[in-house]
């Protein structure tokens, strides 16, 4: 976000949802800039952020949309993060889909560690400085997000991921499973960080618990601890690790 924002406009003001509940009442006019930015769940822009952002008011405010993704597809989240936001009344006008580490990432089965890194954020100053650029030549037009793709991955992955999607979900309609991330109590100290950076207020104040009903599954928590006392064994790790490790690239569209 600071590599973007900081190269189009010297003066920005950045609104970080991930902790606080939500925007608003935030109003944006038509000679504002916004850069939204949110993760990529399930293929789609991560329902939390939608949630958090649902009172911004905007009047066909020009907006830069990025989707944050962990190497294993984008999908359809650029265009559904267009539709919400033009439904609060921005006009994309510039995309991107960027790689994060996966929330699910961990040493034994790795996912997109690393990442962004230097590449990425290089990356992300020229897609920061062409957007600058068409702004100050005045140049900012509606942009068609759906002309973003995702890099394609080997055909065996897919196959492989998808037999594992299915066999899961039918095990999920059988006998479904909550996952939570797990404490280590000799290693906890309570020290309440995980309690601190988890968005959705899921983990209890001793940390020694999480909310199912609240849980995102987003591992901020887990990446937090600072005694690795927190795990979240994900099904999906290994398959994610096994079939998407090929480097993906980002991609990012001016219009
Ligand atoms: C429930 C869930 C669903 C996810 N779905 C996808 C996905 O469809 N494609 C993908 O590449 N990454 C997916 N991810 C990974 C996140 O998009 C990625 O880790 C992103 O960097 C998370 O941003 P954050 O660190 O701000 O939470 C998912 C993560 C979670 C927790």
């Amino acid at each position: 976000m600071d590599g973007i924002c900081g190269t189009i406009v010297a003066d920005c003001v950045l609104c970080n949802v991930t902790l606080d509940r939500q925007v608003g009442p935030v109003s944006l006019q038509r000679s504002d800039l916004a850069v939204i930015a949110a993760p990529v769940y399930g293929g789609k822009m991560a329902p939390m952020a939608k949630e958090r952002m649902k009172h911004i008011v905007a009047d066909s405010t020009p907006c830069v949309l990025i989707a944050v993704y962990g190497n294993r597809a984008f999908e359809n989240a650029l265009s559904d993060m267009a539709e919400f936001v033009s439904d609060l009344g921005f006009v994309p006008v510039a995309a991107g889909a960027f790689v994060g580490e996966h929330s699910y990432s961990r040493p034994d089965t790795p996912i997109a560690v690393g990442r962004p890194d230097r590449a990425d954020i290089d990356e992300a100053f020229g897609f920061g400085k062409a957007v600058g650029e068409a702004l100050k030549s005045g140049g900012l037009r509606p942009v068609d997000v759906a002309a973003l793709h995702d890099e394609p991955s080997p055909e065996e992955s897919l196959a492989n991921f998808r037999a594992f999607v299915k066999v899961y979900s039918e095990g999920q309609k059988v006998n479904p499973v909550r996952l939570v991330p797990l404490v280590d109590p000799k290693l906890c100290s309570g020290c309440g960080k995980c309690a601190s950076v988890c968005p959705a207020d899921a983990v209890s104040d001793d940390c020694s618990s999480s909310d199912p009903a609240k849980c995102i599954k987003c591992c901020a928590c887990v990446k937090g601890c600072p005694s690795g006392a927190r795990s979240l064994s994900s099904p999906f790790a290994p398959v994610l690790s096994a079939n998407f490790g090929r480097r993906k690239s980002p991609q990012w569209t001016v219009g």
